[in-house]
């Protein structure tokens, strides 16, 4: 893997196989069932300029269940940055304080910039509507959980334009063989730049904006949130506001396997009827993405999980 991981090219499918091995010999550890101090020493910066709960919360507890510590930029309120310091000079800061920083920024493209300002690692928590690579390594470990492989029917639904979770997945799914089905409206699609890119690397999609014809194939349904804070005028975010919600009564054609995932949160996409359905992954989901990132933050740091945990 290159130093940094700003969108998932970074990593090879080699590697990102690696990562998923290493993910579920982490699991004991991210539950606190045992204490594997493998990161004792090293600091992370959780560098957030945009609201989060999983990401900067599970990179936390990753760190700390593998005898690490972490340092916040806290609130932007408390912050130099309400005084008008720059990301570069505030990235600076982080570069000489921390052995790793994860930057979540509303930029498409600021995780790049802080990378090739910094010499530590330097991993994308999401920018803008660019790309949420280690949301991805979560995903995938949760659909191999379920599945045991990669090379599914995966229906993705809602925010395909600015939603970075799906961008990102999609190329890496692309990768390993998947069928991926994009369900939005117009004003949502997956950008065709991306769709370009998918196809010419062999990848076989369908684009719908029909959810329930397109239920009963899947194995995997992944929600997204139709992101408010992303539309440049509230008329067009009404306008597509609650398009996509999933209720328990949908779900009486679906395969017995078919997982529903969701990166969260969630607003009104899935309704909390079909949260104790056996369909309902994404708490699961947002679980690993724990060991998603012990075992990323692990390979950074050149820590055989092998040799620690025994293969
Ligand atoms: N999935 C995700 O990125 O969630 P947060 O915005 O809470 O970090």
């Amino acid at each position: 893997m290159a130093d940094d991981l700003i969108t998932m090219d970074d990593l090879t499918n080699e590697q990102i196989e690696a990562l998923l091995k290493d993910a579920e010999k982490l699991l004991p550890a991210a539950k606190g069932d045992v204490y594997l101090p493998l990161l004792e020493g090293k600091l992370l910066g959780n560098m957030f300029f945009e609201p989060s709960t999983r990401t900067r919360m599970s990179f936390e507890t990753a760190m700390k269940r593998l005898g690490g510590n972490v340092v916040n930029l806290g609130a932007l309120a408390s912050s130099s940055v309400t005084k008008g310091e720059t990301l570069f000079d505030t990235m600076k800061m982080v570069d000489g304080y921390c052995d790793v920083a994860v930057l979540r920024h509303p930029r498409q493209g600021a995780a790049q910039y802080a990378a090739d300002a910094c010499d530590i690692p330097i991993l994308n928590g999401g920018d803008g509507a660019g790309h949420h690579p280690t949301q991805t390594l979560l995903d995938l470990f949760t659909i191999k959980q379920a599945h045991g492989k990669l090379n599914l029917n995966v229906v993705m639904v809602g925010d395909l334009r600015y939603g970075r979770t799906v961008h990102s997945l999609s190329h890496a799914l692309s990768r390993f063989g998947a069928n991926l089905t994009f369900i939005a409206p117009p004003a949502l699609s997956m950008p065709d730049e991306i769709i370009e890119d998918l196809k010419a690397s062999g990848a076989n999609i369908t684009v719908s904006e029909d959810l329930v014809s397109n239920l009963p194939s899947a194995d995997v349904i992944y929600m997204t949130r139709i992101q408010k804070e992303r539309f440049p005028d509230e008329d067009e975010y009404l306008k597509v506001a609650g398009i996509y919600k999933l209720s328990r009564k949908d779900l009486k054609d679906v395969k017995e396997s078919m997982i529903i995932m969701h990166p969260l949160p969630r607003v009104d996409e899935i309704h909390p009827n079909v949260d104790n359905t056996p369909h309902a992954a994404y708490f699961d989901q947002a679980f690993n993405g724990v060991v998603a990132r012990m075992a990323l933050l692990c390979f950074l740091f050149g820590v055989d999980i092998s040799k620690e945990v025994g293969k």
